[in-house]
């Protein structure tokens, strides 16, 4: 079994990312830990018993310090709606959900190699580090934050997670035991969900593609509106699958750094010539084949079989 923490901020995306690592047997979820970004901790933490609940699954949530590091609290409910779930205000099961977060990733960090999910904001991810950066020796973060040369999401240079706490970003890139894996708007824009392959995923497990179309339609609104496509691109989820296969991936070392301040606030700024001659601190993802990722994404959802005909013409 793979043990691993979801950190995140649900959030459609995150939503659909954690739906994911439920559909994968070998995964041990150990916990998902909730942090401020889409929505606060505490709609973020009822989004989870939501998700827990469609799911039947009975994941340890915890909750944390709903505050950046340094900068004021800001949200995406714009994108993701008031309840951070497209609106829908899905039934779950009142159960408290403990604070301790950035407790619970260091105490599960010193007993066993875990990999987190690092799905929003790093804020819980740096408290975890201030407090112990021995714990994160043998951690594996792989992060959805960041643009490089595409256009930011939050300003023309920089992508929402790194802008909510830039200080948090910043604080885990250059201290981190080990390189952090970085999956940037680049990649994520290249993963667009369309109504075709809703569709397409309804033909085979209509249960699930219902409840995705459902959580997917405010999002579908907005990036009609504000990225001028059909469908939403579900940036999370790439966490997930460029974690299961590597090989459908392109990736880089560099040394990057978080812009805290100013116009450039939350841009992840990528050293591509190595000016700097400074240790190459991420791993940034550069590229994906979308055929191969959609088909066994769509197969992990469905627990089902995907017409690859069908699907390389609605692609
Ligand atoms: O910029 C996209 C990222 O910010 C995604 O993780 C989304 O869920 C939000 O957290
Ligand atoms: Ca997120």
């Amino acid at each position: 079994m793979k043990k691993i923490i979801i950190d995140a901020d649900p959030g459609i995306d995150d939503s659909i990312a954690i739906m994911l690592a439920a559909g994968l047997s070998h995964f041990d979820i150990l916990g998902i830990t909730i942090v401020s970004g889409n929505v606060c901790v505490d709609k973020g933490a009822v989004n989870a018993l939501r998700l827990s609940k469609f799911l039947k699954k009975d994941f340890n949530i915890y909750k944390s310090n709903p505050n950046p590091l340094v900068k004021e609290l800001i949200n995406a409910e714009d994108t993701h709606g008031e309840d951070g779930l497209g609106e829908t205000y899905l039934p779950y099961e009142d159960r408290e959900v403990k604070d301790g977060a950035v407790d619970f990733i260091i105490e599960n960090l010193k007993k066993d190699e875990v990999t987190i999910f690092a799905l929003g904001p790093l804020t819980n991810i740096a408290r975890a580090m201030e407090k112990d950066i021995d714990a994160f020796k043998c951690a594996r973060i792989i992060s959805m934050g960041g643009n490089f040369k595409s256009f930011g999401n939050m300003s023309p240079v920089s992508e929402f997670n790194y802008y909510v706490d830039p200080e948090a970003a910043d604080y885990v890139i250059q201290n981190s035991p080990n390189p952090i894996e970085i999956i940037p708007l680049d990649v994520t824009r290249k993963f667009v969900l369309t109504p075709n392959i809703i569709a397409l995923m309804k033909s085979i497990n209509k249960d699930v593609a219902d409840f995705l179309e459902n959580i997917t339609n405010f999002y579908m609104d907005f990036h009609l509106k504000y990225e001028n496509i059909i469908g939403s691109v579900i940036n999370d989820p790439l966490v997930i699958m460029a974690h299961e296969f590597p090989e459908y991936f392109a990736k880089e070392k560099y040394h990057a750094d978080v812009v805290c301040d100013g116009k450039a606030r939350g841009m992840l700024m990528v050293d591509e010539k190595d000016f700097l001659k400074k240790e190459k601190n991420i791993i940034l993802y550069r590229d994906i084949k979308t055929f191969p990722v959609w088909k066994n994404f769509i197969e992990i959802l469905t627990a089902g079989e995907v017409d690859e005909e069908m699907l390389e013409r609605i692609l």
